[in-house]
């Protein structure tokens, strides 16, 4: 047990008190240092909520309390006391219903970000406002052609974003296979971070950190830092990971064993794609193969620049090197051999469409009124104002243009975009995605199909920031009449 100084029961309060009465395990915050968190304790993993006969009712309460961060008691934001909060697990044409009840002192909603999900009404409508005390019910209907799949949860409220997530509420949604894959164990890694103080208690970023985008001083995985895992040779396993963190990129490596990509984001490849590393912009996926290999391997957290704020006195903006994240242990008897992954369908290809419209957004940084700007178009985030006017049932092309000198991933709620062109040259493939990395100074094009769903909802910066301040815009999809 970490022994707990008067002067450091006195910091934490009475959350102090119940820390070590919960506990009696070295909960309460040790030292002067955040960097001093338990590591290497075998990784956790969220509870699982899934429904029955077609329907999953789960009732989350967003609050601030003491929560286990790194093995030690915290005061941060949690859904049902945890971070992350519960895992949801679905199938395609579930119903899904979640009381949200807002226990924060801020006003707050709920995001189911990916699913393809209508964003009117009781859906994912990112214009409700759920005051301090209240609830509020939504209701989302998966199509029965629901895209498998890796997707999360995270508060939407604009202005409140970046901190809610980066205090810790956010949590995954898994939408299953039809058919389930031959694997020999799933996991759910939720990768955020969060920076505390040395009592354990959030820390607010400076004003410089919301220009760039903050990064957490402490990256956890489920939150744990540097967690362990072991595997037996041959295992096969599914990780399912997921980039919560408010404005870090993550470059992950897992050296010494085969990894292959099923997907990102949403749906899957028509084959498991063979890679060295996966990069995921903040708000991304991964739906991961690991093939164990006999031996002990990290899985590290590289640097990844993303581009610097120019004017900012020339300091660049790079996700940091963060060393492992997770550590896996490969030993023992070797587990059953298991059949080959099967073919998946191979997806639509948009590039096959001639798109109803064209459009550019650009996106920029600039000094203005009293401070740094963040547009869309010259505009800061209105909710009042339709910003691009869609019709359900047609393909679009837009191209994202950045011109700032940060890189800025773009996502778009409830159609996947697929990605056609990158600073002008077509891609091959057919890469479908609702968070987009669009480089400083550079262009990405996407096609988007706005099939099925009508109503109004958001573009934005995932940087949450960048969202937060400005880089967000409406579209509304409607029924031709
Ligand atoms: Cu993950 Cu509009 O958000
Ligand atoms: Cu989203
Ligand atoms: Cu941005």
């Amino acid at each position: 047990m970490q022994p707990i100084s008067r002067r450091r029961a006195l910091q934490l309060g009475g959350l102090g008190l119940t820390g070590i009465a919960l506990g009696g395990t070295g909960l309460a915050w040790p030292g002067d240092s955040v960097l001093d968190p338990h590591t290497g304790a075998r990784l956790s993993e969220p509870k699982v909520l899934r429904g029955e006969h077609g329907l999953l009712r789960v009732r989350l309460e967003s609050a601030e309390g003491p929560l286990a961060i790194a093995g030690r008691e915290a005061t941060a934001y949690g859904y049902n006391g945890g971070l992350p909060g519960p895992t949801l697990r679905l199938r395609p044409g579930d119903r899904l219903q979640v009381q949200l009840v807002n226990r924060l002192d801020a006003v707050t909603n709920l995001h189911v970000h990916g699913l393809y999900v209508s964003p009117e009404g009781n859906g994912d409508n990112v214009f409700v406002a759920v005051q301090p005390g209240e609830s509020f019910d939504y209701d989302y209907q998966l199509p029965d052609d629901h895209p498998p799949g890796v997707y999360w949860y995270h508060p939407h409220h604009h202005g409140m974003v970046a901190d809610q997530v980066f205090g810790g509420l956010y949590g995954a949604i898994i939408v299953e296979d039809p058919d389930e894959l031959p694997v020999t164990r799933e996991r759910v890694l939720v990768v955020s971070d969060i920076t505390l103080d040395d009592a354990g208690r959030l820390r607010q970023p400076s004003t410089m950190a919301r220009m760039m985008g903050r990064e957490g001083e402490l990256v956890l995985v489920n939150g744990q830092v540097r967690p362990a895992l072991s595997a037996r040779p041959a295992a096969r396993e599914r990780w399912r990971i997921i980039n919560a963190c408010s404005a870090r990129y993550l470059r992950l490596r897992l050296d010494g064993q085969q990894m292959q990509l099923l997907g990102i984001d949403s749906g899957r490849f028509p084959q498991p794609r063979d890679v060295d590393e996966v990069v995921l912009a903040t708000g991304n996926r991964a739906d991961l193969l690991v093939t164990a290999a006999e031996g002990t391997s990290t899985l590290d957290g590289l640097a990844v620049d993303r581009g610097s704020a120019g004017m900012m006195g020339g300091s660049g903006t790079a996700s940091g090197n963060v060393g492992a994240l997770a550590t896996l242990r490969v030993t023992g008897t070797p587990g059953p051999e298991l059949p080959a992954m099967p073919a998946q369908p191979s997806p639509v290809d948009l590039r096959g469409v001639e798109p109803a419209a064209r459009r550019r957004l650009t996106f920029a940084m600039g000094m203005g009124g009293g401070g740094m700007s963040f547009t869309i178009d010259g505009k800061e985030f209105d909710a009042q104002r339709i910003d691009q006017t869609v019709q359900v049932g047609t393909v679009e092309e837009w191209t994202l243009t950045n011109a700032s000198s940060m890189d800025h991933p773009v996502h778009l709620h409830v159609w996947p975009m697929q990605i056609v062109g990158e600073a002008g040259r077509p891609v091959d493939g057919v890469i479908r995605q609702d968070v987009v990395n669009v480089p400083a100074r550079s262009d990405v094009t996407v096609r988007v199909a706005f099939d099925e769903f009508g109503g109004r909802t958001v573009y934005h910066c995932h940087i949450l920031d960048h969202e937060d301040n400005g880089m967000m815009g409406v579209v509304e999809a409607r029924r031709a009449s």
